[in-house]
């Protein structure tokens, strides 16, 4: 790409990524020449997740190429800094998605706190109400406990996400 490339990072623990996210990738993809996602560790979510950091990129890169979301590339980063991340890849903004004011509360430290690191701007995008009440971890617990939300992950989530229960 040209030096006068438009670069975002979409950061996250993806673990899974769910349709919230993917409608988030889908947008930040219309705003920007290119989306990073990035699947960063986040120290607050404590354990190992389900899924591992190469399952979650490989779920992320197959349900961007299911919905032919363009100039997309996926990359996972273990204890490094999201603004690191963004130095290294030339990135002008941090995208997030916005479902409530508690996430803007939640969101909102951590975007102030990567400003006064290194400048990085994050820029916030108001989520789908369709995906108010979707989340990695909510998806994760009603799925375990025999309930159906399958349909809030894209389908190759869905699908790992049975198989890791039926085995
Ligand atoms: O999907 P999440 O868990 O809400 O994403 C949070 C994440 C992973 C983006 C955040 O924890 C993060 O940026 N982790 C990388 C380490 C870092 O830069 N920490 C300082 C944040 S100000």
């Amino acid at each position: 790409m040209s030096e006068t490339t438009r670069r975002c990072v979409c950061p996250g623990s993806f673990d899974p990524i769910t349709l919230g996210h993917l409608d988030i990738i889908r947008r930040a993809s219309a705003l920007y020449d290119e989306v990073v996602v990035a699947v960063l560790f986040n120290p607050a979510k404590s354990g190992q997740g389900m899924f591992s950091v190469d399952e979650r990129v490989a779920l992320i890169e197959g349900a961007v190429a299911a919905e032919e979301i363009p100039r997309v590339r996926v990359v996972s980063s273990g204890g490094e800094l999201l603004v690191d991340l963004c130095t290294r890849e030339d990135v002008c903004a941090i995208v997030k998605g916005l479902r409530s004011g508690t996430d803007f509360a939640y969101e909102l430290p951590m975007a102030l706190m990567n400003r006064h690191l290194t400048g990085v701007e994050t820029v916030f995008l108001p989520g789908a109400p369709a995906f108010e009440h979707v989340s990695s971890s909510l998806i994760k617990e009603v799925h375990a406990l025999g309930g159906y939300g399958l349909d809030l992950a894209p389908p190759n989530v869905a699908e790992a996400l049975q198989a890791r229960r039926d085995a």
